[in-house]
């Protein structure tokens, strides 16, 4: 796991869009898959900026984590405004695809199998993520198993309580959601997670320094061969000065 640590969320965003550049560059229909939450938000600055000078990611394909279930794509907390609002309308040219699963559909599980077949269809170059406080990768919750596939979840306490601060009240953070599952994240070609602030500190070091246990999911990155955290100093004070340098 290679491990980079920057004094700036802002720095540690122009540093992940570089990576998704290099990508673009060396790969004819780049995939991405990318992921929401206040983590991303530097990430998705820096690309706008990096558009704006010249960047052009008509040829991407993207392939979002994860969506609240029973909230619209037109809901402010949704995560198909979020993609809209902090990437795809700040772009010159949006890119060739870009998929994000509905919350809103009638079926949910039948979503989960069109997502999979997306999923399978465009296979992911380089996948974005940020981590829950709890461990979770997309809305892989922490559990006794981990499912391989796109499914429904039940969000746990801890994800309801931290994700209130984008709603007007706990009581409207959707109970439940559809996620990506561990397989489709750990068959991204590489895999850049990114976190900031010393509440993700002791987490960091849980995934790095721990053992692999589903109670801890981000800690199956362990088992990929091309990982890069992305960490700002609060977030990495945790980590033992042997991961550090590893
Ligand atoms: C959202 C997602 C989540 C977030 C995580 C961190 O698409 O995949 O796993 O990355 O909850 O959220 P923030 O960045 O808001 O702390």
């Amino acid at each position: 796991m290679k491990i980079r640590v920057f004094d700036l969320p802002s720095e540690a965003g122009l540093y992940a869009a570089s990576l998704i550049e290099r990508v673009v560059e060396t790969t004819q229909r780049p995939v991405f898959g990318l992921a929401t939450g206040s983590t991303t938000l530097p990430l998705y600055d820096a690309l706008v900026n990096l558009d704006h000078c010249g960047l052009n990611l008509s040829s991407a394909v993207t392939i979002n984590l994860d969506e609240y279930i029973g909230l619209g794509a037109d809901h402010e907390q949704s995560y198909h405004y979020f993609m809209n609002q902090h990437l795809f309308s700040r772009l010159r040219v949006r890119p060739k695809e870009m998929y994000i699963p509905s919350g809103d559909g009638v079926n949910p599980q039948a979503e989960c199998q069109r997502y999979d077949a997306v999923i399978r269809e465009h296979p992911i170059d380089l996948q974005v993520l940020g981590i829950g406080t709890n461990g979770h990768i997309g809305f892989n919750e922490p559990d006794d198993l981990l499912l391989l596939n796109t499914h429904i979840v039940n969000l746990s306490a801890n994800t309801i309580q931290s994700n209130a601060r984008f709603f007007q009240s706990p009581d409207e953070v959707p109970r439940q959601a559809l996620t990506m599952g561990v397989q489709a994240i750990l068959q991204a070609k590489q895999i850049v997670l990114m976190a900031f602030g010393e509440e993700k500190a002791d987490i960091i070091a849980k995934m790095v320094d721990g053992e692999v246990r589903t109670e801890i999911p981000a800690s199956v990155l362990q088992l990929h061969r091309d990982v890069t955290l992305v960490l700002d100093k609060a977030s990495a004070a945790k980590l033992t000065v042997e991961s550090l340098l590893r």
